[in-house]
């Protein structure tokens, strides 16, 4: 892989033992064995080193925090490329405690910005946005060139962590890329978001709560087409830009619920309809046309990737179970549902 002509030869990836992290770093391992691949995690309840399981030879582990500015200087030694994947990403837990949000989610960046600046040789810092920054759009779809809008405390840090990584581009002349994905899903997930979380209760015949009367809509993106996209992004992105990543995949929650239920082979009487999220976006739906003139699609089709993902919950509950029987875990839905 080259960026300028150059060769990359050592790529950081923050977050990496969350889900799209843990699948990038996979990807890249297998795809470009040459590249030697750092990843710096805090391990948060939603870290998790068994995502990388099997990965070794050329990948190293730093246990570290990006508001730590000293281990991340010393992180960033002979490093060609970051990709800031390091984030709280829950919306409901931003409902309950935001704390965590503004600290990882804004100052976080800042300090990993400002590290970058201080090193001098980092060649693209790849931040990973989220679509969410737009907020809610009830027909057509937003361009990067939409205002920003968010709805949540989460989403309001991540626009505050886009803006500032884009500040430091625009001031310092970093190299900055931002990425804006759709809602992605695959392996690795942690089971509190939409998808692993009903197919890991189904599997145990537990009840789906459905918030609100289940008509909100969001656009699924597969993490192996988020992967692609962020390679190319490394690759062929210009500094300064936004990208959205979209997948064209709009589907109500009450349709991804009966579509896991349907490959489960479980009742829609496990359906359970709860009281709506605090300030719920109701749908989200990107233009994505910066990304195919680069060279970019998504590859999976929904109805595929659905049920390969449930395939993988259904064949991994040792991978699961753990996370769903800790205290914290519990304790979380409690708060969260009840
Ligand atoms: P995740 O919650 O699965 O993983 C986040 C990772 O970041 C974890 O390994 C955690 O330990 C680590 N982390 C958290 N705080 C940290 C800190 N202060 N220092 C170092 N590491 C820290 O998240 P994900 O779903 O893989 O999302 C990755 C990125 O992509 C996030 O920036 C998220 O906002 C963005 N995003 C996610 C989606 C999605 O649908 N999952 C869509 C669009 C954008
Ligand atoms: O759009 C990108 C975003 O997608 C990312 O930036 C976030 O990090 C990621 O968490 C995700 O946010 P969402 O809020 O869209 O994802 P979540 O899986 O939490 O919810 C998806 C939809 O399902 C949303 O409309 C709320 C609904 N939902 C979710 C849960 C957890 C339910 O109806 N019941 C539930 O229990």
């Amino acid at each position: 892989m080259q960026v300028n002509g150059q060769e990359v030869r050592k790529i950081m990836v923050t977050g990496g033992a969350g889900f799209i992290g843990s699948n990038f770093i996979r990807h890249v391992h297998e795809r470009f064995p040459e590249i030697e691949l750092l990843n710096y995690d805090k391990l948060t309840y939603a870290g998790n080193l068994e995502n990388l399981e099997g990965v070794t030879g050329g990948y190293s582990f730093v246990q570290g925090d990006i508001q730590d500015a000293a281990r991340v200087e010393d992180a960033l030694a002979g490093v060609d490329v970051v990709v800031n994947f390091a984030a709280e990403t829950h919306v409901d837990r931003s409902i309950h405690d935001p704390g965590d949000f503004i600290l990882t989610d804004v100052y976080g960046v800042f300090v990993l910005l400002e590290a970058v600046k201080r090193n001098g040789r980092v060649k693209r810092f790849v931040h990973i946005s989220t679509d969410e920054v737009y907020g809610s759009i009830a027909r057509g779809r937003f361009s990067e060139e939409s205002p920003l809008n968010p709805s949540s405390p989460y989403s309001a840090s991540k626009a505050g962590g886009d803006r500032l990584a884009y500040s430091y581009f625009k001031t310092f002349a970093l190299p900055v890329l931002i990425a804006r994905p759709a809602n992605n899903y695959g392996p690795y997930q942690f089971p509190e978001k939409l998808i692993p979380f009903f197919v890991t209760r189904a599997l145990r015949d537990q009840p789906l709560p459905l918030y609100g009367d289940g008509s909100h809509c969001r656009d699924w993106l597969h993490v192996d087409d988020t992967v692609r996209g962020l390679l190319l992004l490394i690759e062929r992105g210009e500094p300064g830009q936004a990208y959205n990543l979209g997948a064209d995949q709009e589907r109500s929650n009450r349709e991804v619920t009966r579509e896991i239920l349907a490959i489960l082979g479980k009742p829609e009487s496990l359906v359970q309809a709860v009281a709506d999220r605090k300030g719920h976006d109701f749908r989200y739906a990107l233009d994505w046309a910066k990304m195919r003139a680069l060279g970019w699609q998504p590859q999976v089709a929904f109805a595929d990737g659905l049920r390969r993902t449930v395939e993988w919950y259904r064949e991994h509950e040792g991978w699961w179970k753990k996370l769903v029987e800790k205290k914290a875990y519990v304790s979380h839905l409690r708060k969260n549902y009840e």
